[in-house]
């Protein structure tokens, strides 16, 4: 049946950024692809359903490129002792693997379901699902198996720290995760990832583990420049990563190469609010010619949320952010560095991922932080909330 979406306060279509809010727009659907995109009054009148946005604004779903979803337990503690002057170390981390290891698949599994239902009341309708917290072969493959259960876009992050019995030995684990780890992962990965920065893999370990993945067929990406900067993103640029993650710190020649080497810079706000940390000025980004994506982050340790409307306040607020340029990067910026071209824009071919705010314009998504925004979801076509 064609669906018309009418009576939008404004659209963003993510076509072109002249303007970049369209008013008076309507668009169809059906079957879970946009056909129709224009003004209200040329609309198509064969039309079978009718979603009225009464005024509001309408815009693609979110696209979370960034996530870690399968864990259990929490470290409310250590987010405490953070906020009491405590810094973040990658070493808690450790304490996530163990409860992960001893969770069972459906605790894993359920975990994993109530979070991707805050997700889409949070307008995500695309997310990317990292292991991490197993870092054997058994659990970094039970963690993707159920990750692929919600999503395609799932990133063996085997790399995540050097777990606890490979202590005195990190080469040897660095060989497990290039191979027996590796080779079992890949049917259910789309993605590998390494965290490169203190406490973690450094760049040499990282390119080794990066260059196995990719040769076995995996897309690249990078967690680096969280806690300092090591060298990661030249292994990135090196190893041609789809996009590189946190970049909290990063100095104007990595920016420079980053924008040569046309890698996406997501960036992850909920983790410099949650570690107490300072936020990178996005406007170093911009006017280094490098694309931004804005993501969660959500994990147990440096940003458990699920929120991208925090997100995207924070990114405005703390790092500079003009609101367009936010929500482009938490859809189109996210849909880049996923390399995802079917997501993200309102155009005929395009998947039908949207929602429609209770609010007549985007501004209203950081101008009332903490107060939710979005009124109904589409994924494909269909209502995800009410
Ligand atoms: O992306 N930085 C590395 N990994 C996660 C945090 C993991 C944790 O602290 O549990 C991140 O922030
Ligand atoms: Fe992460």
């Amino acid at each position: 049946m064609l669906t018309l979406v009418r009576n939008i306060g404004e659209l963003i279509t993510n076509e072109g950024s002249d303007p970049y809010r369209k008013s008076g727009c309507a668009f169809t659907f059906s079957e879970g692809l946009i056909n129709w995109v224009g003004p209200e009054a040329d609309a198509p009148d064969n039309c079978g359903h009718i979603i009225d946005a009464a005024g509001c604004a309408v815009l693609p779903g979110f696209v979370d490129s960034h996530s870690h979803l399968i864990f259990a337990g929490d470290r409310s503690a250590e987010f405490a002792a953070r906020m009491n002057g405590e810094p973040y170390a990658a070493g808690g981390i450790h304490s996530t693997v163990a409860a992960t290891r001893a969770a069972t698949d459906s605790e894993l599994r359920s975990n994993c379901a109530s979070l991707v239902d805050e997700f889409h009341a949070s307008g995500i309708t695309t997310c990317e699902i990292k292991s991490g917290y197993g870092l054997d072969v058994e659990n970094e493959i039970r963690s993707l198996r159920i990750a692929r259960e919600f999503t395609p876009e799932t990133t063996f992050l085997g790399a995540h720290v050097i777990p606890r019995e490979f202590a005195c030995d990190p080469k040897a684990y660095v060989d497990l995760v290039c191979g027996e780890m590796l080779t079992a992962a890949l049917p259910y990965s789309r993605w590998i990832d390494v965290f490169c920065d203190r406490g973690a893999f450094n760049p040499d370990q990282a390119r080794r583990i990066l260059r196995a993945g990719a040769e076995a067929g995996l897309l690249v990406k990078l967690h680096a420049n969280q806690i300092e900067s090591i060298g990661g993103i030249d292994v990135a640029c090196e190893l041609g990563a789809i996009s590189v993650d946190h970049l909290t710190h990063i100095s104007d020649s990595e920016l420079k190469n980053l924008a040569g080497a046309g890698i996406v810079a997501t960036l992850l706000p909920g983790v410099e609010f949650s570690t107490r940390s300072d936020y990178p000025d996005a406007r170093r980004f911009y006017e280094a010619g490098v694309e931004v994506a804005l993501a969660t982050d959500c994990n147990p340790g440096s940003s458990f949320t699920t929120s991208m409307q925090l997100v995207i306040a924070l990114a405005v607020r703390e790092m500079h952010m003009s609101v367009d340029q936010a929500i482009r990067a938490a859809t189109l910026g996210g849909a880049h560095a996923l390399a995802r071209t079917d997501i993200a824009v309102i155009a005929p071919g395009m998947k039908a991922d949207f929602m429609v705010l209770s609010a007549p314009s985007i501004d209203f998504l950081a101008y009332r932080p903490g107060v939710p925004q979005i009124a109904h979801t589409y994924l494909a076509g269909k209502a995800l909330t009410t």
